[in-house]
Formats: C-alpha cells, structure tokens, sequence
C-alpha cells in the first residue's frame, strides 16, 4: 500500500518503519486528512497484522507539531462547533485505535513531539526520544485555551503519575529528551547516532511496560486522586481565573471526572469540547496563535542572515540585545567608552547564559560569540550594526556620522531609539536612506516583540532584512512608522498615565493594580510603570503627549531621584526585586474600564494614522508588547465584541 502522508518499509527484523512526511508541508501537523489517512493504514494493519510498527519524521523540521491549529482557527471564523467536537473525536477514536492495536507500537522521536504530536507517541506502546537540543515534548493545548483531547489526559498521568502530568497539561510545558526520560514519558533518551538501533532493540526485546510507583499510582488511580485535582486546582487558581482561563480546570475536571475521555462530558458540561471551544477565550487564544504566526511570517522569502552584529552602547538594552545575539548563535561584538562600561553586560549575559544554557561546553561557546570591542572596529566587519547609546539626539547623530564611514556598504544601520523621530537621526548619514529602527522592548530577553520602524527615508529594502534579522534572533517584528511612541509606547503611554492621574486622585496602587489585573493584564500599570522606570516612563509620557502636564506623584517621584524598581523605590518599595504591597481592597465599580479606554482610544487612533498596517498586526503588537490580556484577543479585537 502507499500512502500520502506516510513512507512504509519493512526492515529485516520484520519492524515496519512509518516516515511521517506530511505531503506539501515544511512541518508535520495532524490535520484531518493526515488522521483520517493514519485510520486508513490501521485498517489496512489489521487486514495484514505486521510484527512490530515504529513511527519516526521524514521532516528535518521535528516529530509532529501538533494538531492543524489552522483547522481550529477556521473553525473560529464560523463558529463551527459540530465540526470543533467532530475533529476532536475524530482524533482521539483514531489514537484509542493505535493505543488498542495488537502488535507493539513504537515512536522514534527526533525533534519536537507537541500537543496531538505528542498524544501520538503516547498512544504507542514505547517511545524513544532522540536527546537533541531541537527535541521538546509536550502538550501546549492550555495555552490555545483548549485541553489534549486525543487521550494526553488520560495517557500522559498513566506513564509520568499525575502530580507531574498536571504540571505539564496544566502550564502547557515542554520537556527535553533526558527530562523525558527521568519522569518516565519515554523509556529511552538517546543520541541521534544510536536512535535506530535503540528502537530496534527495543522492539525486539519487548520490554515490560513502566508501571508507576506505588505512590504514584494512589494519586494517579487511587484514593489520593482527589487530593492531586484540588491541589492542582489550587495552583491554577493562583494563576489564572477561571473566567479568563476555563481550560485549565476543564483540564483538571475531564481527568478527574471522565479519565480523559472526550466522549464523555456532557454538551454543557464545563470540560466539554463545545463549551470550551465556545468561550470567547479559545476563540481569542487561537486568533492569537495565527497572529503570532502573521509577525513571523513577514519574514517569509527574504534572503538575509546576520553572521556578525555590531552593538554600540552596552547599557540595559544594548548588553542585552547583545547578549540575546549571541545567544542566538550569532557573533557579536559590543561597544562602548571604555571596558568597564561593557563588563556588567557580559557579566549579565554570563547570568542569562547559565540559566538558559544550562551546559558548560554551551556556555562557553555563547561567552565566546561576544565579544568586548571598546575600539569600535567590529563596525567594519557587521551585517547589522545596533546603536543602543544614550537617547540624545545630537549624540545619536554623531555615532551615526562616524559608523557611516567605516561600516560596510550594505550594513543594516539601525537605532534601538524610543522617542526620537529616525528622520532626524538620519541627517547625519550621507545615505540616509539607511537607517531602520530596531526597536527591543526591557527586558529583552523576556520580551518577544521588535517594532521595525521605517521612517519617511528608510528604504524598503533595508526595513526588510531588518525583519528578517529579527525572526533569525527568535523574535516577533513588527512593522511601525516613525510616529511619536511608534505602536507600543504610543498605548501604552495613555493607560499609565490615567493610572498615574488615579494615583493623584488617592486611590491606592494595588487597588489600581487589581483593577487591571482583574481586566487580564498579566500585572498592574503601577507596578509596569515602576518596573520600566519612572524616568522612562515619563520620558515616553512626553513624546506621545507633549502637552500634558506629568502627574503630580510622578513629578515627586522623579524629583526624589525614585525611578522604580531599578532604584528600590517607586510608587511601590522594591525588596529582593519585588514590589512590597498591601491588600488591594475591593476595586471601585467602573475603574477597570476607566484604565483600558484610553488605551483602545489611542490603539483605533493611531491605527487609523497608520501606524500599524492591519488590525491584526496591531492587535499582536499590544499582546507581545504590552501584555495586553491575550485571551481578549488585542484592543482592536476587543473593542468589535465587547
Ligand atoms: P543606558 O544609559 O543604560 O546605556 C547607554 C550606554 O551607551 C551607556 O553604557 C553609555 O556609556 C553608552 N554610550 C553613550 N555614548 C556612547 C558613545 N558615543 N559610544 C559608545 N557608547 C556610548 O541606556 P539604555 O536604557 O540602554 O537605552 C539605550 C537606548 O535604548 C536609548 O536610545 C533608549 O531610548 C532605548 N531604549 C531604552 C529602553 C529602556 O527600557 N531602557 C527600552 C527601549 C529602547
């Protein structure tokens, strides 16, 4: 038999290998014709029983993605739900097949295993995951406001125990090979060059399956099953409303209540495919999903890739943008007066490194990709170079005058600035065509969104590699026009300063705070503003808003030298990196609403200005920038369903 989506040979220990190659795409995703052919085959296994099966990717690009979340996404735009609860079933009849079948099953996994991916692998006998670094497994389902319904619920408590499982279904993380293996979601975790042979072993010896320990097992099918939902439920409560985030406890309440059967719950019922699907949330987290996709893919087509990038300023943003660079596995050199101005950069990206790298051979290799250049001479050799110095106009423009001399002729020349117009930088340059704005948001390493700024003489050209060196960093751009703010700042500006005018008028901070956390802002815009920096703050306040006066516990503030959390002391007091705050009391009826207006006053404006080229784009940009409640889908989205 062939098959469109899957290449069969069977080897000369009789193990029928199945290349998952979904036909016409990059990366492996089970959509429905990619299922239903995946049934097609089960019959055609039961006919002709083969001795033993393993699953592995043809794609370069990973094991299995997931889902076809563009079918959710369609589903979203018609509201569908017979077909959103038909997919769902569909999946999990056609894995409870592949779990039931009689001769072993095994999946070889190389590259990432997520959401129906890794439900899948789950649903065979054995896995064996190949430790790369590119192996991540799964079930991210929670983040798009929907639960694993092709049987991670039920398979997943049974192989790890479910306090561990509920950590995965519950936060939507991933795991790496060895991690995998240590928790017991794959019997084996093995380098590339062994990965055949280890499957091939284990198909032939059989193995017992893992059986959970005797602790394990009182939580996950014992009398301690209770317990682990309410302490689970417990932790999601600390986390996420439920109001805003159904899923989580749907999640908890299938497994608890129906074992992860899909086809169980009632219509009505709260963990019911329909219900959850219904919720305006999961609409918004799958819009959400497809917008992040959108940012990515204006990347698409352009042929550009940063091998050495050139920063000039190693203060807060440039040390870490240069340190993100690097990290990114891009060589980097990083400028600034003298050595003792760049050390606290590169002892910070040692930090970063430690913590995300977590392997001394990985480590080294990123320390040795920045590099300190207190000459500037890495300007001559960049693909991109980064100014990120003081924001002084007259300053900006004499780095730039000076860069233009020596740095290539088809260097990206970009400024990391936040308030001054790229117009004015620009008349430094004898080409001023040349300058784009790469604009990173603090702190850089958290935060995914990069505004590309074109101003009126930025060429097209120029904007684009620009974009494309943003998606090779792993980072979301989005295209701006050199208005005052740009995008992010140009909304964000108006919600923190009716926060700050509130504050005047003596409501407490934390009960403003609460306010806004209670809209679904992932914090409150007294502690943002206090995180960012007052003087940032206010200097922001002054380019979207020249003729506003600054509020009046601002104004004390910046007089008393108190800039916010990087100086102990803002509107709130900063210990250990924490503000300290007191009971937020019962928020005043009206006050949220009073705080996100503006914001959405300001987000149709300038989207009207053109600011932002699409809704879309503009609605992404506040989720990626500002934090702007995802699961309410972007203040343009927000304001047509309300
Ligand atoms: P910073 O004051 O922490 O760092 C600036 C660095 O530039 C200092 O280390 C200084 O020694 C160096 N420098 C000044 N003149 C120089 C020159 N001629 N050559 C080489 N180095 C020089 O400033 P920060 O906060 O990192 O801001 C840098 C730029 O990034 C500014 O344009 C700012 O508007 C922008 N920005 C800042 C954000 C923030 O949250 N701090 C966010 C986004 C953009």
């Amino acid at each position: 038999m062939t098959y469109k989506n899957f290449k069969l040979r069977t080897d000369d220990h009789g193990i029928t290998w199945i290349g998952i190659d979904v036909a016409g795409e990059n990366v492996n995703t089970m959509g429905t014709p990619v299922l239903h052919e995946l049934n097609t085959l089960l019959d055609d296994f039961e006919k002709n029983p083969p001795k033993a099966v393993a699953f592995y990717s043809e794609k370069k690009s990973g094991f299995i993605a997931g889902a076809n979340v563009n079918e959710f996404v369609e589903i979203g735009k018609t509201n569908n739900l017979d077909e959103a609860e038909a997919l769902v079933k569909r999946g999990y009849d056609v894995y409870e097949r592949l779990a039931n079948a009689k001769y072993p099953t095994l999946a070889l996994i190389n590259g990432y295993a997520l959401g129906g991916g890794l439900e899948l692998a789950l649903a065979c006998r054995y896995r064996v995951a190949v430790d790369e670094p590119s192996t991540r497994l799964g079930l991210p389902e929670v983040m798009l406001g929907i639960l694993p319904g092709w049987g991670g619920v039920k398979r997943l408590p049974q192989l790890v125990g479910a306090p561990a499982a509920m950590d995965f279904l519950l936060t939507g993380k991933t795991a790496d090979a060895k991690k995998a293996k240590r928790l017991g979601m794959v019997d084996e975790a093995v380098p590339p060059r062994i990965m055949w042979n280890t499957a091939i072993g284990v198909l032939k010896a059989l193995p017992p399956p893992r059986r959970l320990s005797f602790a394990q097992n009182l939580m996950t099918n014992g009398f301690l099953r209770g317990y682990v939902a309410k302490q689970a439920r417990k932790q999601v409560a600390k986390r996420a409303r439920p109001e805003h985030y159904p899923s989580p406890y749907a999640i908890i309440d299938l497994w608890q209540k129906y074992n992860g059967d899909i086809h169980k719950p009632q219509p009505r019922e709260s963990c019911s495919v329909r219900t959850l699907i219904s919720h305006p949330t999961a609409m918004n987290l799958i819009r959400v999903f497809g917008l992040r996709e959108k940012l990515k893919a204006q990347a698409k087509g352009i042929d550009f890739a940063a091998k050495h990038v050139h920063v000039i300023g190693a203060g807060v943003m440039g040390g870490d943008i240069a340190a993100w660079c690097a990290l990114r596995g891009i060589h980097v050199t990083l400028q600034d007066l003298d050595a003792t101005r760049i050390a606290p950069a590169i002892k910070r990206a040692a930090d970063m490194y430690k913590k995300r790298l977590r392997d001394d051979r990985k480590i080294r290799d990123a320390m040795d990709r920045l590099q300190p250049d207190t000459t500037g001479d890495g300007a001559k050799k960049a693909d991109v170079i980064i100014e990120a110095i003081v924001e002084n106009l007259s300053v900006k423009q004499k780095v730039f005058a000076e860069l233009e001399a020596k740095a290539r002729p088809d260097a990206i020349l970009a400024t990391n600035t936040s308030s001054i117009p790229l117009e004015q930088i620009a008349t430094a340059l004898n080409d001023p065509s040349r300058l784009v704005g790469i604009h990173f948001f603090n702190p850089v390493a958290q935060m995914m969104l990069v505004e590309i700024i074109s101003g009126v003489q930025t060429n097209a050209d120029v904007a684009k590699r620009a974009t494309a060196f943003v998606d090779q960093i792993d980072k979301l751009p989005l295209a701006c026009k050199s208005a005052p703010g740009f995008w992010v700042n140009r909304i964000l500006a108006p919600y923190l300063g009716e926060a700050m005018r509130c504050l005047d008028e003596g409501i407490a901070p934390e009960t403003i705070d609460e306010a806004a956390l209670a809209f679904g802002m992932p914090m409150g815009p007294i502690e943002l503003a206090d995180v960012v920096g007052l003087d940032v703050c206010a200097a922001v306040g002054q380019t979207v808003t020249p003729d506003a006066t600054a509020p009046q516990k601002l104004q004390a503030k910046l007089d008393a030298k108190q800039f916010g959390k990087k100086t102990g002391n803002g509107f709130y007091v900063w210990t250990d990196g924490r503000a300290q705050k007191s009971s937020a009391g019962a928020v005043p009826a009206g006050l949220t609403d009073r705080l996100i207006a503006p914001m959405l006053i300001e987000a149709s404006k300038a989207r009207a200005e053109g600011v932002v080229s699409d809704d879309d784009l503009a609605d992404a940009g506040a989720i990626f920038g500002c934090g702007f409640a995802p699961f309410r889908g972007g203040p343009l989205n927000y304001q047509t369903m309300r």
